[in-house]
């Protein structure tokens, strides 16, 4: 490969592509996302972090199409560099044989818990290896990359380089001292070699540019500023290469096979691959969101868009970062013997109940500690008793014989408040009413827990209105007491419509069954079909009088406590906090 020379920094090429990323929004019309997770290593068994990432990203992707969106979801395997080549030779596997085993346990992980990609990428298929190759290559071709040489400490676990003020000394199992790095407590060699270098360091303002002009670039804002203050420090090149002697199993670098591209350069491209780069991918790369950890935030929020700005591309619109899972307090790790099997739990709690727990629990800008009670007491107390509760008793057939969705009458709760409806109630239907746009809100800025929160607070609210008129009490001989039920359960059954609509995204399977129990057809659960108690507010109700759907059993059947022991159901109980 011919060396070129060190060209000036074409700054006006990056500014345009600077300005690309910031227009991306008014130039697609269509109401087009895409969204990624971050391709998973293959050198271990997911882990429930590992569902996490993909779980918030689906859970953004079916928002998206809610919202009648055109939406892309892409999520995968990285499966090339030094510490997939040492799991692979620990196996006793050739390496492809070995990712190919890993990949499926991921793709098979995803797809059980409702996951539902569109794209599946693995960094060893061809179409990938192409786009890596044309990526390297359009950064060459600008000068961007040259020949060098590297020398520094390096993490193979985290595949990352590091300056000497962020490595520490440590004690290893056989208590030898060693060097780790200071975040991920890894341990660091140095290394000294030959490679290719990126010119990172010529990217600094810009990079500190499109931060300052697009404060959402990187949620939540911690993290942004995080990125901010990393920027105020020394910004060096970056060795994009390893010394195939070293590094084999990789892609080699185009016209120097005696160079492997650095694993992040192959691993970032991916989101380029899965729509159609080099050819086609302008339509999707212009509405791109990231779903990352916040332990690979570095890669996300400087190397990616440096490289991309290098390579003249628009950048994502929104980096998601999203804090971990400890387990008792603690990192989950091999060593320590806390890693938590997705699989196994959920198997253990349900599908949605796993997706429910993570997504209600999880906060973005801290950790947060998993641990088992925490997530049995979570789903009986809100899925089980309240909503499954509350369907329960406007669905049970001593209460609604008839199997409808009756009549409301707006004299029994009229708009003056002359009826038997009392303050709490009014208030409850406006709560209610402006739900979609508070979950909305919570919703685009992956504040997932929040939307939980407040359609949780809703469901207790509605317990509670039942609870405040005791229909079961009312005289089914007296034509005003039955108008008055039939007006309790309509109203209730408006709310339970909404609340299984809006939970669609976090708990699919669930909704499905709560909507499909509640009569409301496939094509009437999206989010033009929120419109709440029409009856009330002057419009139609196209449910009134019609049948109820099949019943389906429990909506959420109660989990059993590690001893055994039920327990007890709510009827008795105050609705969970
Ligand atoms: N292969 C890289 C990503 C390349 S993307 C171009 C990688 N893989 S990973 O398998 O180590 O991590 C994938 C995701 O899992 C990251 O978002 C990471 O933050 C997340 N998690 C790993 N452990 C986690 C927890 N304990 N809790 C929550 N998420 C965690 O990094």
């Amino acid at each position: 490969m011919m060396q070129r020379g060190v060209l000036s920094a074409d700054q006006r090429l990056w500014s345009s592509a600077l300005k690309c990323s910031r227009s991306s929004s008014q130039l697609c019309k269509e109401k087009c996302f895409y969204i990624t997770t971050p391709i998973f290593y293959v050198n271990a068994a997911p882990h429930l972090g590992h569902l996490y990432s993909a779980v918030i990203a689906d859970c953004l992707h079916r928002w998206k199409l809610l919202q009648g969106f055109e939406s892309r979801f892409a999520t995968g395997t990285d499966e090339h560099g030094l510490k997939i080549q040492q799991a692979a030779d620990a196996a006793g596997k050739d390496p492809l044989t070995f990712c190919t085993e890993v990949s499926q346990r991921f793709e098979t992980l995803f797809s059980s818990c409702s996951v539902s990609f569109t794209d599946y990428i693995r960094t060893t298929e061809q179409r990938h290896r192409r786009a890596v190759e044309h990526f390297w290559s359009v950064l060459w071709h600008k000068g961007l990359i040259y020949k060098g040489s590297y020398e520094g400490w390096y993490s193979t676990q985290d595949e990352s380089f590091l300056m000497p003020s962020q490595v520490g000394d440590a004690l290893d199992p056989s208590g030898k001292e060693v060097k780790v790095s200071l975040e991920s407590g890894h341990k660091v060699e140095w290394m000294k070699e030959e490679n290719y270098m990126f010119r990172l360091s010529s990217f600094r303002s810009l990079l500190l540019d499109w931060l300052v002009k697009n404060p959402g670039a990187v949620q939540p804002e911690r993290f942004h500023q995080a990125v901010l203050q990393w920027l105020q420090e020394d910004l060096p090149d970056l060795s994009v290469s390893r010394q195939r002697s070293r590094l084999q199993w990789g892609i080699p670098v185009p016209g120097d096979p005696e160079q492997t591209i650095y694993v992040w350069l192959d691993a970032l491209v991916n989101y380029l691959t899965v729509v159609g780069y080099p050819e086609k991918h302008e339509r999707w790369w212009h509405v791109a969101h990231h779903v990352i950890g916040k332990d690979i935030l570095k890669f996300h929020a400087i190397y990616w868009p440096a490289f991309l700005l290098g390579a003249g591309l628009p950048l994502p619109q929104v980096i998601h970062v999203h804090s971990h899972w400890t387990v008792g307090g603690r990192k989950m790790s091999k060593s320590l013997g806390n890693v938590v099997d997705p699989f196994e739990h959920s198997q253990m709690f349900t599908n949605d109940g796993m997706r429910y727990f993570l997504l209600r629990q999880g906060v973005p800008d801290t950790d947060c500690d998993y641990t088992h009670d925490k997530v049995l007491k979570l789903l009986n107390a809100e899925l089980a008793d309240s909503l499954g509760g509350l369907l329960n008793r406007c669905t049970a057939p001593a209460l609604n014989p008839a199997q409808v969705y009756p009549a409301f009458c707006s004299h029994s709760f009229p708009r003056d408040r002359r009826g038997r409806a009392v303050e709490e109630d009014y208030h409850m239907v406006e709560t209610v009413r402006s739900l979609s746009t508070v979950v909305e809100k919570h919703y685009e800025s992956m504040h997932v827990y929040k939307a939980l929160e407040a359609i949780s607070a809703c469901v207790r609210q509605t317990n509670g209105f039942i609870q405040r008129h005791t229909p079961w009490k009312l005289d089914r001989r007296d034509s005003k007491d039955v108008r008055w039920l039939d007006t309790i359960i309509h109203l209730t059954l408006e709310c339970l419509r909404v609340y299984g609509t809006l939970l669609q995204p976090v708990v699919p399977e669930i909704s499905d069954r709560l909507l499909t129990r509640l009569g409301v057809q496939s094509q009437e659960r999206s989010w033009k079909d929120l419109d709440f108690l029409g009856r009330y507010f002057g419009t139609d109700c196209s449910f009134e009088g019609r049948p109820l759907g099949s019943n389906c059993g429990l909506l959420f059947s109660r989990l059993e406590t590690q001893s055994g022991d039920k327990q007890k159901t709510m009827k008795s109980k105050k609705p969970a906090q």
